[in-house]
C-alpha cells in the first residue's frame, strides 16, 4: 500500500515537472541551432537544453496562449558572424531585434517568410549588400530598422507598396546610393530617416499635404531638388534636410506647420525666409550655409 502510495506520487509529480515545460521543442530546437551557430556564446548562457525557453532564457518571449517564440532580442554583444538561417524557422516571431551585435553578412531574404513580424531591428551591426525587396512582403511590419551598417544598393522599389501597414522606415548611416524610388510617393510614412547615406536626386515625394507624416529626415545625402513646390504634410513635427543640394526657396506654406524642429542648412536655398508660425523660432543655423536665404533668424533681405 505505501509503496503504491509513494509510486503514485512520484508518478504525479513527475508528470507535473514534465508538463511544467512550456517551450514548443521544434522553437527549442531552433534556438539552440542559432546559439551553435553564433559559437556558445556566453550572451546567450541562459539558452540550456535541459530549462524552458519559455521560462528560463533571457532573449526571448513566448506567446502565453500557445507557447511559441514571439520575440527575439539580443542585444549588445559580440556575435560576429552571418545572421542564421535558423532564425527564418521562428514562424511565430513578430519581434526580431539583433541589434548592436557586430554581424557581417547580409540582410537575408529568408525574412520575409516571418509573416507575423510587426517590428525588425538589425541596426548597428556590420550587415553588407542591399536590402531585399522581400522585406515589403511582411504583412504586419510596423518599423523596420537597418540602419548604421555598410548596406549599399538603392532603396527598393518595393518600398513603395508595402503589404500591409506602413512600416516607419531607418535606412540612415548606410552606403546607400541611387534615386529614391518615386514608388515610395505612395506610402504615408509616419516616420522616414535616410540621413547619412549617398542619395541623390528628388525627395519631393516624400511630402505631401494630406499625408500624415511626422517626421522626415534626409541630412547628409546628395539629394537635389527644389523645395519651392513642396506642399509639406499639415502634421510634420520634425524635418532635417541639412546637408545636400536642395535649391529653390522655402514655400510660405510652412508657416502653418506645427514644426518642433527644423535644419535646411547646408543647401542651395534662396530667398527670403517666411515669416510666421514656428519659423523664426529656430536660431540661425537651423538656415545657414544656403546660397541666398535671408531674413529673421538670418541678415535681412537686401
Ligand atoms: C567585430 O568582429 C571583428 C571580426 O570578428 C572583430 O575583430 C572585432 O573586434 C569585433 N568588434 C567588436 C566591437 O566586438
Ligand atoms: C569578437 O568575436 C570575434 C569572433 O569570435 C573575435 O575574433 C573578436 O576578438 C571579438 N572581439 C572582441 C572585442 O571581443
Ligand atoms: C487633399 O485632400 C483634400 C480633401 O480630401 C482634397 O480635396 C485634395 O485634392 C487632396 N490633395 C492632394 C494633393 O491629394
Ligand atoms: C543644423 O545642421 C547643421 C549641420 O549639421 C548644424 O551645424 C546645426 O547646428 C544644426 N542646427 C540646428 C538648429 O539643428
Amino acid at each position: 500500500m505505501k509503496t503504491l502510495f509513494l509510486s503514485l506520487l512520484i508518478s504525479t509529480l513527475l508528470s507535473l515537472s514534465l508538463s511544467k515545460e512550456l517551450c514548443n521543442s521544434h522553437d527549442k530546437k531552433v534556438l539552440l541551432q542559432i546559439k551553435k551557430h553564433f559559437g556558445d556564446p556566453y550572451l546567450l548562457a541562459s539558452w540550456k537544453s535541459d530549462t524552458d525557453c519559455c521560462k528560463d532564457w533571457y532573449q526571448v518571449e513566448c506567446d502565453s496562449a500557445t507557447n511559441r517564440i514571439t520575440s527575439l532580442t539580443i542585444f549588445a554583444g559580440n556575435l560576429s558572424g552571418q545572421i542564421p538561417a535558423a532564425v527564418g524557422d521562428l514562424p511565430y516571431l513578430q519581434k526580431l531585434v539583433l541589434d548592436h551585435l557586430n554581424l557581417t553578412g547580409t540582410v537575408p531574404d529568408f525574412l520575409s517568410r516571418l509573416k507575423s513580424l510587426t517590428f525588425l531591428d538589425l541596426s548597428f551591426n556590420g550587415l553588407l549588400g542591399s536590402i531585399p525587396s522581400s522585406l515589403a512582403l511582411l504583412p504586419n511590419l510596423g518599423a523596420l530598422h537597418l540602419d548604421r551598417n555598410k548596406l549599399t544598393g538603392s532603396i527598393p522599389q518595393s518600398f513603395g507598396k508595402f503589404k500591409g501597414s506602413v512600416p516607419d522606415l531607418y535606412l540612415s548611416h548606410n552606403q546607400l546610393t541611387g534615386k529614391i524610388p518615386a514608388s515610395l510617393g505612395n506610402m504615408d510614412f509616419s516616420v522616414i530617416d535616410l540621413s547619412r547615406n549617398m542619395i541623390v536626386g528628388d525627395a519631393s515625394m516624400l511630402f505631401g499635404v494630406n499625408k500624415t507624416t511626422q517626421n522626415v529626415y534626409l541630412s547628409r545625402n546628395m539629394l537635389e531638388f527644389s523645395l519651392s513646390k513642396v506642399a509639406f504634410p499639415s502634421g510634420l513635427e520634425n524635418l532635417d534636410i541639412s546637408h545636400n543640394k536642395i535649391f529653390g526657396s522655402i514655400p510660405p506654406q510652412m508657416t502653418q506647420i506645427p514644426l518642433q524642429s527644423l535644419n535646411v542648412s547646408y543647401n542651395r536655398l534662396c530667398g527670403q525666409i517666411p515669416v510666421g508660425g514656428r519659423l523664426q523660432s529656430f536660431d540661425f543655423s537651423t538656415y545657414f550655409h544656403n546660397r541666398c536665404l535671408c531674413g529673421a533668424p538670418l541678415q535681412n533681405c537686401k
